[in-house]
């Protein structure tokens, strides 16, 4: 493994290439990368990457926001079928009919979803910045797509908003019941419980946090609490053990595995960097229409 690592390491500089992995991406990966982050963080890395070469470690929907914000680069994404259902949930249609039927609205669109959806969005927000990208809007109604579960999030805390919810979800954090929470609470009590807005209502109301990869990663770091239990994919758990390994966390369950991220692996990594295959294409009106929606939010943020 060492072995693929260091030849990944070499061909980067001799490439002029840059390495971004999400937190949720396999140890290994996050190893190799130059920026490992949140959704948020990574569009930043990637918008402001001078590098040639864009290696995104992380879902779909993340490279074709890196191709967006930064179309000149050459993108790759280890895994071309590495996607993320959530945003496969609502389509360009979808909002198109919203919009119809709340002309007075703005349309929000979570940063996990197509560039067809970011097209005919106002703006995108992820789970650090939704909160302060929705209270920043003149509107009073908010169409939010695609994520129930974030929507419902920021619509409890800017109660002056009328949201018009969807009904996506994440697959890994929607299935997380208020029961493991409460089990997971009594085996390790007085560790505060950190989870991620994509988890339901019902799970964040019980949570002690709710935040961004990040946010919960940051949380553990500024806490002076020993003991932490983390309602995120585990790739967030690998991180913190990696990085501050007096700590001790727990993963709320053993279900909370995103597929898709796990499948990029140093081989593929190796593989793209090599042939410089699976580069991320897009049409420039494409571009051109989801660029607005996400350099909106890059201004609000
Ligand atoms: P973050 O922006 O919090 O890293 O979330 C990305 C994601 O896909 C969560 O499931
Ligand atoms: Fe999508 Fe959920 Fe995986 Fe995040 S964890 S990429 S929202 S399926």
């Amino acid at each position: 493994m060492e072995h693929i690592a260091d030849t990944i390491r070499k061909l980067k500089k001799e490439k002029n290439a840059v390495i971004l992995a999400h937190y949720y991406q396999n140890l290994e990966v996050q190893k190799v990368a130059d920026y490992v982050g949140d959704s948020f963080g990574l569009a930043k890395e990637a918008m402001e990457a001078k590098e040639d070469i864009i290696v995104f470690c992380g879902v779909h929907f993340m490279a074709e926001s890196a191709k967006i914000l930064n179309p000149d680069k050459k993108v790759l994404l280890p895994v071309p079928s590495a996607g993320c259902p959530m945003a496969d949930m609502v389509t360009r249609q979808d909002v198109l009919a919203l919009k119809d039927r709340y002309p007075q609205a703005a349309a929000v669109c979570y940063v996990n979803s197509s560039a067809e959806v970011k097209g005919v969005c106002d703006i995108a927000c992820t789970s650090s910045n939704a909160v302060k990208v929705v209270a920043g809007l003149p509107n009073r109604q908010i169409i939010f797509v695609p994520d129930q579960n974030l929507g419902s999030y920021v619509a409890g805390r800017l109660p002056e908003k009328e949201f018009i919810p969807f009904t996506g979800f994440c697959p890994t954090h929607h299935r997380i019941t208020v029961q493991e929470l409460l089990e997971a609470k009594k085996a390790h009590p007085g560790a505060p419980v950190l989870v991620h807005p994509e988890c339901e209502k019902q799970v964040t109301d019980l949570a002690d946090f709710a935040g961004s990869t990040k946010q919960i990663i940051d949380y553990t770091l500024e806490s002076d609490q020993k003991e932490f239990i983390i309602g995120t994919e585990m790739g967030v758990v690998d991180y913190l053990k990696d990085i501050q390994p007096e700590k001790t966390y727990h993963v709320m369950s053993q279900r909370l595995i995103c597929p898709d991220m796990k499948k990029t692996g140093l081989e593929e990594v190796l593989h793209v960097l090599r042939t410089e295959e699976n580069e991320v294409v897009m049409e420039p009106q494409l571009i051109h229409d989801a660029y607005q929606c996400l350099t909106r939010m890059m201004e609000l943020s």
